[in-house]
């Protein structure tokens, strides 16, 4: 290597090493696509010299092709590049930026700021020190800036730039400046920000942005990055208990199990001991093992693959911690819901919860409020709409382990993903564990399912049958009994409008109800199964998440869906009890198959033709199913 290139590879280092030890600064800018957000981080990226000779180029082109500057540059096209990829179906949830100026390095999470993409900015927010709150001038404080700074205040983040932008549209003028600020100032009291900095700006113009305007001599604090290059940012993270999700249990021979993820908090060094809370399993760990060799300690952010000196039994999804500083184990927790799915939120539908690895069937046990983002009133509520924040008790299938988002974020926040569309529909943060169930202890009894079921000479089960109102479900269903009954069978039949006279007389129609009618007919099913009972079950039961969970409340095998498929004309030509003629007139709301879904069953094990087959020749069918499988 000659004298100059090894000059080259010094100041090279050189420079690596000073970008390395620049602190860092995670930010996200918040605000509705109109507010100017993409012209400001534009504006931020170009002003500062960030942009690649090539992109400016292309930029400085497309502005005068497409721009909407009159020629002028366009900064919001730097980043409708990402749209343009967004619409074209790519998924980017949260676009980061990286950029640095010789004082810092910064990571920017671009958020779309529709409203819609709240999730985004969740997703986005839960890593960041500071938010910037863009507020159009013109509009003032809106909706959207109350909702994103609630959000953000939620999330923890505890500094925020007040960036009141497109200055240049109201005259520079002081007094509309000091009138959003009031207003913002006001709102944000009842918020936990320790730190509002507001700066007059436009990003269109270059105001403020990177360094002082003429144009507003009344205000003398930083510009936007003259503050975002000296804001300090604690470290408070640094001292967080160990985490660290299992991703996979990585097996490739005999002589090797490993734990594989990312450490989610905290760090670890080679013979620290660690806890699966859940199982109360421990060990001490004895390699920090990565492609590029093994380590002597890792810490949060770094994907490791760690190996324990103790065979344990760990999965999936498992929370491996520090023994000192252990998480909460509970299936029962409070938190805030950010609801994100253009429907509403039904309540009693069960939906998967995903926190760190791993994957739980979870239910809204009860939604205590939802939170007026203009004034932080409490409103009771049975549902929340799309963006809405709710404070609501959960309830899994399993106790997991997490903390409280305060503590720890990433331990601490989850997802709801609908099971069918697997869409998310939720954000959520923990506040605490509920101990409630702590008390309440399975009682373990001598006489079980199978013992009370053979006495009956029988199997337990559940025929579940599913279909429009006049499909027959009820009719058949009757039949069968008759036909069990007649065997000397025991059994108990459920039906749809008898239970809604009784236990559920409390519910209508809606979807929210129509959910919580399954869930307790579900759940009486399977104390009826546990008694020994051959069950029947006749509700329309119209939603597959619903049969989905009921199906799961019982063992593999014991639960038969028995479709009734028969065409909605010929129910309705039926009209037994007049009921489609009063939903065509209009009188009945939330008519299943009129004015409200039904969803097919897709893989029911028994598929009735109701429209062709008769009653009689149905229940003969089923019998002859529940003798094959050998339920009697
Ligand atoms: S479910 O959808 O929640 O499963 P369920 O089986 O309990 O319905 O009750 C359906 C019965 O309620 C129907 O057979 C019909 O007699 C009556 N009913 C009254 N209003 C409605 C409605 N809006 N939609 C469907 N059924 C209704």
């Amino acid at each position: 290597m000659n004298d100059l290139s090894k000059a080259a590879t010094a100041e090279i280092d050189a420079y690596l090493k000073t970008q390395e030890q620049k602190n860092l600064l995670r930010f996200i800018t918040c605000g509705s696509v109109d507010d100017g957000k993409s012209t400001f981080i534009g504006r931020l990226l170009w002003d500062s010299k960030l942009l690649f000779e090539d992109q400016l180029a292309a930029l400085t082109a497309e502005s005068k092709r497409v721009g909407t500057q009159n020629g002028g540059i366009d900064y919001a096209l730097l980043l409708d590049g990402l749209q343009a990829e967004r619409e074209q179906g790519i998924t980017i949830d949260v676009a980061y930026r990286f950029f640095a100026t010789d004082k810092r390095k910064f990571i920017v999470a671009d958020t779309p700021g529709h409203e819609q993409y709240t999730r985004n900015m969740v997703t986005g927010a839960s890593t960041a020190d500071l938010a910037v709150i863009l507020i159009d001038a013109r509009k003032g404080v809106l909706i959207q800036t109350m909702r994103h700074s609630y959000l953000v205040s939620l999330l923890g983040i505890k500094k925020v730039v007040l960036a009141v932008n497109k200055m240049d549209l109201v005259d520079y003028d002081e007094a509309v400046f000091n009138k959003i600020l009031g207003d913002y100032m006001k709102f944000a009291e009842q918020l936990d920000f320790e730190e509002i900095t507001p700066i007059p700006v436009s990003a269109l113009k270059g105001d403020n942005m990177i360094c002082a305007s003429d144009a507003m001599p009344w205000y003398d604090g930083p510009s936007v990055l003259e503050h975002l290059e000296t804001v300090h940012v604690s470290a408070s993270d640094d001292n967080r208990p160990f985490r660290f999700p299992v991703q996979w249990v990585n097996r490739p021979n005999l002589d090797f199990r490993g734990f594989s993820g990312t450490v989610a908090s905290g760090s670890i060094r080679v013979g620290d001991p660690i806890v699966e809370p859940a199982s109360g399993q421990s060990s001490k760990v004895a390699r920090i093992v990565t492609f590029d060799g093994d380590l002597k300690e890792a810490s949060k952010g770094q994907a490791v693959t760690l190996t324990l000196e103790d065979e344990i039994d760990i999965s999936r999804g498992d929370i491996l911690c520090a023994t000192k500083a252990r998480p909460a184990t509970a299936d029962q927790f409070e938190a805030k819901i950010v609801w994100m799915k253009a429907e509403p939120m039904l309540p009693s539908r069960t939906y998967l919860l995903k926190l760190g690895t791993g994957t739980t069937a979870a239910r809204i046990s009860s939604l205590k409020y939802k939170v007026n983002v203009n004034t932080m009133e409490h409103v009771a509520t049975k549902t929340l709409e799309l963006n809405e924040i709710g404070v609501c008790n959960l309830s899994l299938d399993k106790a997991i382990s997490f903390d409280p988002y305060a503590d720890i974020p990433e331990t601490g926040s989850f997802i709801l993903i609908d099971r069918f569309t697997n869409a998310t529909v939720a954000a959520g943060m923990i506040d605490f564990a509920l101990r409630r169930a702590d008390n309440i202890h399975w009682q373990s009894v001598d006489i079980h399912k199978e013992a009370r079921a053979e006495q009956k000479g029988q199997k337990a089960s559940v025929l579940w049958f599913t279909g429009l109102s006049g499909s027959g479900k009820s009719t058949i269903a009757n039949l069968v009994e008759k036909k069990l009954h007649a065997m000397n069978k025991h059994t108990y039949l459920l039906d749809g409008d008898n239970v809604r006279h009784g236990l559920n007389k409390d519910l209508g129609f809606t979807d929210a109800d129509r959910v919580e009618n399954i869930r307790r007919v579900g759940e009486t099913a399977k104390l009826m199964v546990d008694a020994g009972l051959i069950t029947l079950v006749s509700f329309i039961s119209p939603f597959r998440s619903e049969r989905q969970m009921a199906r799961g409340l019982l063992e593999e095998g014991e639960f038969l869906e028995v479709f009734v498929d028969t065409p909605l004309e010929i129910c309705e030509e039926r009209d037994i009890k007049g009921l489609y003629k009063k939903a065509r007139a209009g009188e009945i709301k939330n008519f299943t198959g009129i004015s409200s879904d039904y969803e097919r069953p897709e893989n029911a094990e028994i598929i009735i033709d109701g429209g062709k087959t008769s009653p009689e020749d149905a229940a003969d069918q089923i019998i002859a199913t529940l003798e094959m499988r050998g339920f009697i």
